[in-house]
């Protein structure tokens, strides 16, 4: 490692893709993971419902690509759906291997669930529904045992260390206010998505657009989006969610309906509730808008408790008594299909900085993301950027990068909660023309034209945060209006119709070329 390097690879993030790379990493190069909260603070953590792989004998992987490329609408990229599901199930029979314990049957067979828009069980699930848990815990205990890495707690990344195209690591801040670089060879950007953009969602509170936001102002591509994925169950209580009802509830034969006991989802859909998400989620959001409340009846699911304790206990902590057999759900923002540009390897389009898991898109989920492929996607493609890295000797010296502190006045930003209600309303789950150019307007009055690639110093890290979420509002609200037409994840009730044109078409954001 050169003198000034901080360490050989500095990892922004703590969800499942962050962890793996480390750990593997780890054997050959020192490595620094930071997180702007606490390393459980992520979606990785949050997961439900399971991992996905056709790790089963009567399974294969082409059946597996074949419904993630139906459910992504066929926007997917091939190369990058067939990589996840052929080594999918390697790097779990790896991880198996390694001591990580899956949910089995009494005769130590794996038990797998089934999931919307899966043509049969191939879902990996551990603790019943807390698969993330599972899987988090399981890699931070083998990270203790690496003296090469350290994870370093509430430090929240500002803006990434870039001359002439090339990453040189990244400007962090403390939570007491202290500013400082930290060097290294590569960059990886694990930062997770946009959730909490939306007033409903599934994610953790910590899933602000940072990622996309940093990546923007570097001058790195993002692309899709505008494919971001609203769930349709989460527990509704009192006006406001708590949580997600994992679609693993349906997969063991929940069905959804309305107050009066109508089944929601009959005559829409040849898979009825286990329908690909958008269209689950779209037909919940209009019986809402029409004043109905929706329900997901569990009265036939035996022994609930013991195969979803997560959400047994959420709806108890809410005062939901599933005696009754009902939980009230609404849709909310849980996964962004796109991201910051990379290949298959990571590589984004700034050297030496890579992306890895929901913040990165390989185009791997097309317009729409197959039920548990995201932690399936974490795995695979952290394993395989490790692969590239741990072949690559960078010995680059770091040159002197100027510090950039313009004192630019960020005069007035709106409330998380302002720009939540924007984004429900007027880039959710159902958009048009008109409300997507008001948001867009709303943005920019709050946006500043010659930021550049770098924060101001002086703005507290919740200004960082909420100009990072005004920054990833206005990029996801830009890319809905310019895609004329229905898909997956991004439907426009003033162009409802896919479009064979557009199936492969990409609107790419990057800030040298685009205004804000
Ligand atoms: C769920 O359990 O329904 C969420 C799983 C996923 O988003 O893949």
């Amino acid at each position: 490692m050169a003198d000034r390097y901080n360490a050989d690879v500095v990892i922004i993030g703590s969800g499942i893709a962050a962890l793996v790379v480390a750990e593997r990493l780890s054997r050959k190069k020192n490595v620094i993971i930071i997180t702007k909260s606490k390393k459980e603070d992520n979606n990785s953590n949050r997961a439900q419902g399971g991992v996905a792989a056709a790790i089963s004998k009567s399974d294969h992987w082409l059946n597996h690509f074949e419904d993630t490329m139906i459910a992504g609408n066929y926007h997917n990229d091939e190369d990058a759906v067939q990589l996840l599901v052929e080594k999918g199930a390697h790097y779990l029979n790896k991880m198996i291997e390694d001591g990580m314990e899956f949910d089995k049957d009494a005769n130590g067979n794996l038990l797998l669930g089934q999931e919307g828009a899966h043509g049969r069980r191939r879902i990996l699930h551990a603790g019943g529904d807390a698969t993330g848990q599972a899987l988090v815990r399981f890699m931070l205990n083998r990270l203790q045992n690496q003296a090469n890495v350290k994870l370093i707690e509430d430090v929240l990344a500002v803006d990434f260390l870039i001359q002439n195209n090339c990453c040189y690591g990244v400007k962090v801040k403390t939570k007491a206010g202290a500013v400082q670089p930290l060097y290294a060879a590569d960059t990886i950007l694990a930062a997770g998505g946009c959730g909490g953009l939306f007033e409903f969602t599934s994610n953790d509170p910590t899933v602000t657009g940072d990622g996309i936001a940093m990546a923007y102002r570097a001058g790195a591509n993002l692309v899709d989006l505008e494919f971001v994925q609203f769930h349709p169950t989460l527990l509704y209580v009192n006006g406001g969610v708590k949580g997600l009802v994992s679609e693993a509830v349906r997969g063991e034969g929940a069905v959804l309906i309305t107050q009066d006991g109508r089944r929601l989802m009959q005559g829409i859909h040849p898979q009825e509730d286990l329908a690909p998400r958008d269209i689950v989620a779209r037909e919940i959001h209009r019986a809402v808008l029409n004043g109905e409340q929706i329900f997901l009846d569990i009265s036939m699911i035996k022994n609930f408790a013991k195969r979803f304790p997560t959400i047994t206990e959420m709806c108890r902590q809410s005062g939901i008594d599933l005696n009754a057999g009902k939980i009230p759900v609404v849709p909310g923002a849980h996964f962004q299909m796109g991201g910051v540009q990379v290949n298959l390897k990571g590589q984004t389009s700034i050297d030496h900085l890579y992306a890895i898991g929901e913040v990165a898109c390989t185009g791997v989920h097309g317009a729409n993301r197959l039920a548990s492929n995201s932690l399936l996607e974490g795995i695979v493609f952290a394993n395989e950027l490790a692969d590239y890295l741990l072949q690559q000797k960078h010995e680059t010296e770091i040159p002197i990068l100027e510090p950039v502190d313009r004192k630019l006045d960020i005069l007035s930003l709106p409330t998380k909660e302002e720009i939540q209600a924007v984004m429900m309303k007027y880039v959710g789950i159902i958009r048009n023309g008109k409300g997507l150019q008001h948001a867009k307007s709303w943005f920019e009055q709050y946006l500043l034209p010659d930021i550049g690639a770098f924060l101001p110093e002086h703005l507290t890290n919740e200004q960082i945060e909420i100009y990072n979420m005004v920054q990833a509002g206005w990029l996801i609200t830009t890319s809905a209006l310019e895609r004329e037409e229905s898909r997956g994840g991004h439907f426009r009730i003033d162009f409802p119709e896919e479009k064979a044109e557009w199936t492969k078409k990409k609107i790419i954001r990057n800030c040298l070329v685009t205004a804000y």
